[in-house]
């Protein structure tokens, strides 16, 4: 069945309805959330984007309309005539509860197989499904919500860099593959055999030319693309709140973006956020929180015990010592009513972030722990008064070089704080991270690589020795976090084509390979470059960590899942052998490496 609507025009929105609306005609198209026969007398909740309404067929409506009602299933379309009426049984939780509609006309517009799941918030469906039927997912009031909020952030930016003076520039999706980020997506030219675009991993290099260009203050919502491991907070394909400005410092940039963020704050949840925000250089943030994106949301910050640890005839500690590392602990707030195995647990995450172990001690009158041979009960004093734990702490240790302590430790902080609930999705604490290393050793590479990206500024406090103690350089790079996630990442640029050249030798490039690669950017600084700098806000992450979703799936209309696919489309898919062969593209074997099972795909 398939009645037209095209005498009928929607009057209101289902979830609009109010007392005051009572005695009124109203039109209303939607969804039947759900169809109840009392015998005679049929409830319909009738959903649209706005909520639901409830509506009511009596024993006394037209036999066509009794008709129709009792074929009406969940997810039927429906176009309705009819009055609002007060209801005897007022429904509290639904917006619209005071009201109902009685039907004087209804019209089954598209009916509807029986749904894979509940249209309902909450949806016990696994993720693949709601990821295979993911039109009918987006119908869930709590996915319509995100997608609003999303448009409100997204609203908010364009209306505050405007006022701001900004101007929104769009860049190229089919550009150059440059080296030094993620994987990049190759997009294969028809025209010019054997070679590629590259899908854009931000708009960084066609920003910094927009400033040199004179365009002074950019911003763009725009779409990026890496090819990398997925996470909660990954995706391959996201968005960035993109901006760059002209004759700028780090203030300048940094006190435009926490404007921003605030803005978004008391827009979208009434939320007044202190400015200016808090900086933390990065080594400090590594030190007491153990993390370049410290959650602030509560305290056990790590604590420097090597001073301690020396006096202590115990081999791990020694050992540490002598090979140029470090002892820290974290102190967890009641931990000593933990379990062995709760503890034990507490190790593993340790091990996992690559700390050999990890040593604890309840430092009670009986003490516990799992080195207490080593120590006479005036160290276990000195332990607890050095990192004021009290008799029902736990005092968790490691020791090693100084990466591996920081991670394991600040990983520890986060699992501690999460089992002993410290942390609340409503809660919001924002801070900068500043003055980052410019660059970090991979192993991976056996060479130095960019913290944030080659066109990053060092300090100038460091430039003196860039060649000599590169390990040491620190860069004008800010990130701005949201609750231990990074919300957004920049950094001044460098403008001056010799530090430019400086910094690719640095990383490796020869001249020659430094001008192949980024040879536009390179000519474009022999005409005239203004000091400028910028920063991306993760637009994805920004609505995750404001719905208090638990991944940024859950605020992407289509989002991939961990092999990067699609599940909706089956995409990527294979294509005709017409297509390659225009491409000039031969594939070496069809086979999909990544056949698995679809429950797992989701997995973070
Ligand atoms: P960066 O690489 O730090 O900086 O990215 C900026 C912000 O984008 C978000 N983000 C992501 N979100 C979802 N999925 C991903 N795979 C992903 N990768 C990054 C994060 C991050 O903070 N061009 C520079 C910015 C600049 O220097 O101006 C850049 O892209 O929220």
């Amino acid at each position: 069945m398939s009645e037209s609507i095209a005498d009928m025009k929607r009057t209101d929105m289902c979830g609009t309805l109010r007392e005051s609306d009572v005695g009124k005609e109203v039109t209303l198209m939607g969804w039947c959330h759900k169809a109840r026969d009392l015998g005679g007398l049929t409830f319909i909740t009738l959903r649209d984007r706005s909520g639901e309404v409830q509506l009511v067929i009596t024993p006394e409506s037209s036999d066509d309309i009794r008709s129709k009602a009792s074929k009406i299933r969940s997810e039927f379309v429906l176009a309705v005539k009819g009055k609002v009426a007060l209801r005897s049984a007022p429904n509290e939780k639904m917006p619209t509860g005071m009201i109902e509609v009685n039907v004087d006309d209804l019209r089954i517009v598209s009916e509807s197989e029986t749904p894979p799941f509940y249209i309902e918030d909450d949806n016990t469906a696994n993720e693949s499904l709601r990821l295979k039927y993911r039109y009918l997912d987006l119908r869930r009031p709590v996915m319509q919500n995100n997608m609003i909020l999303r448009h409100k952030i997204a609203k908010s930016a364009r209306d505050y860099f405007d006022e701001k003076g900004f101007l929104e520039i769009e860049t190229p999706m089919l550009g150059k593959s440059t080296p030094e980020g993620a994987r990049d997506y190759l997009v294969p030219s028809r025209v010019k055999k054997g070679s590629f675009f590259a899908l854009p991993q931000s708009p960084q290099l066609y920003k910094q030319l927009l400033m040199l260009a004179g365009y002074d203050r950019y911003m763009q919502i725009a779409r990026c693309f890496r090819d990398e491991d997925l996470r909660a907070d990954r995706q391959p394909e996201f968005t960035q709140m993109d901006l760059e400005m002209s004759f700028v410092d780090c203030d300048d940039v940094m006190g435009i973006t926490e404007g921003f963020v605030a803005r978004v704050f008391k827009d979208v949840l009434d939320i007044d956020i202190e400015l200016p925000l808090r900086r933390i250089p990065w080594i400090e943030a590594m030190e007491r929180y153990g993390s370049d994106k410290p959650d602030l949301r509560f305290g056990m910050e790590l604590q420097n015990i090597t001073e301690w640890a020396k006096t202590l005839d115990f081999v791990v500690f020694q050992n540490a010592i002598a090979e140029g590392g470090l002892i820290k602990a974290v102190v967890i707030p009641g931990g000593a009513a933990f379990s062995r195995k709760e503890i034990d647990a507490l190790g593993e995450v340790c091990k996992t972030y690559k700390a050999k172990g990890m040593a604890w001690v309840v430092p009670a009158e009986t003490p516990r722990g799992s080195f207490l041979k080593f120590m006479q009960p005036e160290d276990i004093a000195a332990l607890a008064s050095a990192t004021g734990a009290g008799a029902d702490d736990l005092i968790c240790i490691v020791a090693d070089k100084f990466k591996v302590v920081h991670d394991a430790l600040g990983q520890l902080r986060l699992a501690a704080a999460d089992k002993l609930g410290l942390i609340h999705k409503d809660d919001f604490k924002l801070c900068w991270v500043t003055e980052f290393p410019m660059f970090e050793w991979s192993d991976e590479e056996g060479r130095f690589m960019a913290m944030h990206h080659p066109f990053t500024c060092p300090m100038d406090e460091d430039l003196d020795h860039l060649e000599s103690d590169q390990g040491n350089v620190r860069s004008k790079a800010y990130d701005i976090v949201l609750n231990g996630c990074e919300l957004g990442g920049g950094s001044i640029r460098i403008h001056d084509r010799s530090l430019q050249m400086r910094i690719f030798k640095l990383l490796g490039f020869s001249e020659e390979s430094a001008q192949e690669q980024f040879g536009f950017l390179l000519d474009a600084f022999k005409y005239g470059v203004p000091p400028h700098g910028g920063l991306a806000i993760g637009l994805d992450r920004f609505v995750m960590l404001l719905t208090g979703a638990g991944s940024i799936r859950e605020v992407i209309a289509f989002p991939k899942v961990q092999t990067s696919s699609d599940l909706m489309t089956d995409a990527p898919s294979p294509v005709a052998a017409a297509q390659l062969e225009e491409l000039g593209i031969e594939v070496s074997s069809s086979e999909s490496e990544a056949d698995e099972d679809s429950e797992n795909l989701v997995m973070d």
